[in-house]
């Protein structure tokens, strides 16, 4: 790795006394040899945080792409337990297969993926907390939690929760649930950060881009790196992996961050997380 990528790697946002790199890998949709290369190929250009999940299918490719890079001990990895094994005995049984299938000393970063309102959040919590007694996580968090659960689950938990994984972007306001990670003292994790490709394209992004030479996807990363927020953008080509994380030489003005804060809109939320009685 040149002595630009280490740099750019010491780049992290800290938690609870947690450090996580700001910019890591999304890989849902991603499989196989390619997931595997990606993976490898995003911790050579400086990436140290890569994220999967049990419901992605992959954690057994994303633990050998980690392998293969030979700088395991360097890289966060997080997974996450999906909503149906939340029960305590479910959740034990499911991080131990995670575990077994990414092939690694730990999980780096556990988070529960979606709340679910059939258990009990305190057995969750517990059993999440457990995991983290045992080592088989060093740290755990959730993902697409409200105010009101961010705030019920730091009152139960025996152990700090870190990030809380939400939707983030320019297309969507997310205030209330930032400004309660922070009261919290948790770090937010913007997945879909660049809208799903939705910030190619767009107008005033590009505009911004361009003065800097930089893209759209760029532009729209550095917004949130620029508030303190952490981004995993996901892509399956090599050159975007690269551009993607190449958004640490330049800086946006005041204006421009008011001006890009302004493409919120009703309706951008792209991934719907409402509870789905088929989960059951
Ligand atoms: N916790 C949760 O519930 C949850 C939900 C959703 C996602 N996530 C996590 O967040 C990660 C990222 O979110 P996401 O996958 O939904 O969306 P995303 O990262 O916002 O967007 C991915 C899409 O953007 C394209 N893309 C990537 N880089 C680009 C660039 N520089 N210019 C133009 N297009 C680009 C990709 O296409 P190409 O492959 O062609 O580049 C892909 O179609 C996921 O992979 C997953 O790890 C978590």
């Amino acid at each position: 790795m040149s002595a630009k990528a280490s740099q750019r790697a010491m780049h992290t946002v800290e938690a609870k006394g947690f450090k996580i790199p700001v910019v890591g890998l999304g890989t849902w949709a991603l499989r196989g040899r390619e997931c595997v290369r990606l993976t490898e190929q995003a911790i050579r250009i400086g990436y140290r945080h890569i994220d999967t999940a049990q419901m992605y299918d992959n954690e057994r490719e994303v633990g050998e792409g980690v392998r293969a890079s030979g700088l395991r001990a360097e890289v966060m990895v997080t997974t996450k337990v999906q909503p149906t094994m939340l029960a305590p005995h479910d959740l034990e049984r499911s991080v131990k297969e995670s575990l077994a299938r990414l092939s690694l000393d730990a999980i780096d970063l556990l988070l529960i993926h979606w709340p679910n309102p059939r258990v009990p959040l305190a057995e969750t919590l517990g059993a999440m907390a457990k995991m983290k007694r045992e080592g088989y996580a060093r740290q755990i968090g959730v993902s697409n939690f409200t105010v009101a659960l961010l705030d019920e689950a730091n009152k139960i938990s025996s152990e700090p929760l870190v990030c809380d994984q939400i939707e983030c972007h320019p297309f969507l306001n997310q205030d209330k649930v930032i400004s309660a990670c922070r009261r919290h003292g948790m770090a937010v994790v913007a997945y879909s950060p660049i809208a799903r490709g939705g910030a190619y394209g767009n107008k005033v992004l590009e505009r911004i881009g361009k003065a800097r030479g930089k893209t759209a996807a760029q532009v729209c990363l550095r917004w949130l790196i620029q508030q303190g927020i952490v981004v995993i953008p996901r892509t399956s080509r090599v050159e975007r992996l690269k551009e993607n994380f190449d958004i640490f030489d330049f800086e946006l003005s005041d204006a421009e961050m008011r001006e890009i804060r302004g493409l919120a809109r009703g309706g951008g939320r792209i991934v719907d997380w409402t509870w789905s009685p088929s989960w059951d």
